[in-house]
């Protein structure tokens, strides 16, 4: 495949976009919906606004790539309805976080060498994929229901968006594979770890991370855990090996497996040029 994926990607999304107005926002048992629910629902939307700092991010540090940048567009309007849609819920009970605090968050990421960024973001919208999934069942409500099953599809096809770049980038250096590799492998271990493609606490400036600077975080790492069963995160595990066996060429069923290749594509890789001595 060549052209940009931009193209490609732009109508592939706008053909199953959903619209906000297919909401029926008026139609929420309130009754059915818990406080304990409601506090979920607004750490979960700001959560969502961390897309911001993560555009900024991407802008930068995938600058001289034009094609992931135009796309970036179209993931920034997605994720930030993400934003959205679950503050207008919070607006039904009165709940919606503060706009005027929403600075407070605001974060500049730490550069980082894009190939893992990308991979880490493809993994990344995986896993919130399918913890969308599980949030969608057992939402206790209706429309929250439908709004986590819609939030859910749009991560998974951000997956594949990454998956494209991802492929592309490899047909041009297949060099990257390494990179990949580590950064997918580093994403399945230890899944209890703040794992979210884009508050990921290393990843912060001034060494705070943006979950630290959203109140009730903590109490929303302890749900995810409580209502993600192992399950998924095997099913993540598979999906990512099927995926990097499909680009590697090189079949894998386990996470040692994944450790096996990358060692042999480290071993592989030309030795890093010695720095030259400094001046006398
Ligand atoms: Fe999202
Ligand atoms: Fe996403």
């Amino acid at each position: 495949m060549t052209g940009p994926l931009y193209d490609a990607l732009y109508h592939r999304l706008e053909k199953v976009r959903w619209n906000m107005s297919d909401i029926p926002f008026d139609t929420v048992d309130k009754d059915a919906v818990s406080e304990e629910t409601i506090e979920f629902v607004r750490v979960n939307c700001l959560m969502e606004l961390s897309s911001l700092y993560a555009t900024r991010m991407f802008l930068r540090d995938f600058q001289g790539n034009v094609d992931f940048c135009q796309f970036m567009s179209v993931w920034y309007f997605e994720e930030m309805r993400h934003y959205l849609i679950l503050r207008e819920y919070l607006k039904v009970f009165d709940a919606e976080p503060d706009f005027e605090s929403l600075e407070d968050l605001d974060t500049d990421l730490k550069p980082s060498p894009w190939p893992n960024t990308l991979a880490m973001h493809w993994c990344g919208e995986l896993r919130l994929g399918r913890w969308y999934l599980q949030w969608s069942k057992a939402a206790p409500e209706r429309v929250l229901k439908q709004i986590y099953k819609y939030i859910a599809d749009d991560e998974f096809r951000h997956a594949q968006a990454y998956e494209d770049f991802m492929e592309r980038a490899l047909q041009k250096d297949p060099s990257l594979m390494l990179p990949f590799a580590n950064t997918s492998k580093w994403m399945l271990m230890n899944p209890q770890g703040d794992k979210h493609p884009t508050t990921h606490a290393e990843g912060s400036a001034d060494g705070q991370s943006v979950t630290d600077r959203i109140d009730g975080y903590d109490d929303l790492q302890q749900w995810i855990q409580q209502s993600v069963p192992e399950e998924v995160e095997r099913s993540l595990e598979t999906r990512v090996l099927k995926t990097l066996s499909r680009l590697s060429g090189t079949e894998m069923k386990s996470r040692s497996d994944l450790v096996r290749l990358t060692l042999r594509l480290q071993a592989e890789a030309p030795s890093t040029p010695a720095p030259s001595s400094p001046p006398a």
